[in-house]
């Protein structure tokens, strides 16, 4: 057993401190010793063996899931916006600015706050699901509401962010994709090697290319041998990518991906062609069925558009995609308490009860 003296505080692991990306991946980070750190212990996201899905696809497959829902503020954009957010403090910029379908407002306002900064978030009216809103409202944000898509959000921002002393903070600042690739480095660290398939839901584009991004840079410094093949999924009513033309109305219950002008196009289409993978869409359908089977059987609660990988997992599955005994990591982008409305709204609850024990005895099921 190791000393206990070794940090007994709140994020130590096995009595060892966790230091978030920044420090633990420093090496393979556009960070200086001049670059004041900000960060919420961010990374270090579990990889959980899927036995229902490993069971469920059957020929000796092995399925994982990479929580980032785990991460400080309940998604993967922690991962870049601790680089973004740290670069933002030694440039001494005083303001960052973000367009969002609500996690990157969530990141970007908790890391601003933590920093000192302001923050100013565009998101689109009526689609971004109430968790995040709050996350942004209780750090502090700045929140406009825009009466448009996230698209037309995104293009506000670009605009703003040059006309005015603030430092943009979506994928399109290379610190985020230089943060989010730590995924990557986290899952080779984890298994040993790179996975056989990767597979992740795809909105704006920027994950995807990160995490390409992340493998080749291992294998570049000879961590890994063989990079996975990548495999990104849209849905089908915002699938620019799949369609290759630009949705101007994109529509699904997915809110994180509702998205039809990816800023990270070429980024995506390049992973995919790059490592033999492929950009598919799938149907809302199919997106709430991994998203209650997730839930429901391996006890893990994202929200919809996370499970867009899943659904899309087995999709390949029941197309015989996949070879025998391949190790599959999908990821599962933000945390389930992000959108409780939709947990809610998929399951019917019953109406209350009297306290009576016969009447409650037969609602729960028991003799
Ligand atoms: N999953 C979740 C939960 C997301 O919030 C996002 C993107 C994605 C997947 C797609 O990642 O854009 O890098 O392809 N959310 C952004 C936002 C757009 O504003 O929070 P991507």
């Amino acid at each position: 057993m190791r000393s206990r003296k070794q940090g007994t505080g709140p994020g130590t692991i096995g009595n060892r401190q966790w230091p978030g990306v920044i420090e633990r991946y420093r090496a393979y980070l556009p960070v200086s010793p001049a670059t004041p750190i900000i960060t919420l212990l961010e990374g270090n996201t579990p990889l959980i063996h899927s036995r229902a899905l490993s069971r469920r696809l059957g020929r000796g497959m092995s399925v994982y899931l990479k929580y980032e829902g785990m991460n400080p503020t309940g998604s993967f954009k922690d991962r870049g916006m601790t680089v973004a957010i740290s670069k933002a403090v030694e440039a001494k910029s005083v303001a960052v600015l973000c367009a969002s379908t609500g996690n990157t407002s969530a990141s970007a306002s908790a890391y601003a706050a933590r920093a000192g900064l302001r923050s100013i978030v565009l998101i689109p009216s009526g689609a971004v699901a109430l968790g995040k809103l709050s996350q942004a409202l209780i750090h502090g944000a700045r929140v406009v509401v825009v009466d448009a898509n996230f698209d037309a959000c995104l293009a506000l921002v670009k605009s703003l962010a040059q006309g005015h002393p603030v430092t943009l903070v979506n994928s399109i600042n290379p610190h985020r994709i230089e943060g989010q690739k730590t995924c990557a480095f986290e899952i080779c660290d984890a298994l040993g090697r790179a996975p056989d398939y990767h597979v992740t839901p795809v909105g704006n584009a920027g994950n995807i290319t990160a995490q390409w991004k992340g493998y080749t840079e291992y294998r570049r410094r000879g961590r890994i041998t063989q990079r996975p093949a990548m495999l990104g999924f849209q849905a089908e009513g915002a699938a620019p990518l799949v369609q290759g033309r630009v949705i101007k109305h994109p529509r699904t219950i997915a809110t994180a991906i509702r998205i039809g002008n990816p800023a990270s196009w070429q980024g995506a289409l390049a992973a995919a062609e790059e490592s033999g993978g492929a950009i598919q869409a799938v149907s809302d359908r199919q997106i709430l069925e991994a998203y209650r089977l997730l839930a429901s059987e391996d006890g893990v609660f994202v929200e919809p558009a996370s499970a867009a990988s899943v659904a899309g997992l087995l999709r390949l599955a029941q197309a015989g995609y996949f070879k025998k005994r391949a190790t599959i990591v999908c990821i599962l982008t933000g945390h389930g308490l992000k959108d409780p409305e939709r947990a809610i709204k998929s399951i019917r609850l019953a109406r209350p009860l009297p306290p009576s024990l016969s009447a409650i005895t037969k609602a729960a099921g028991l003799k």
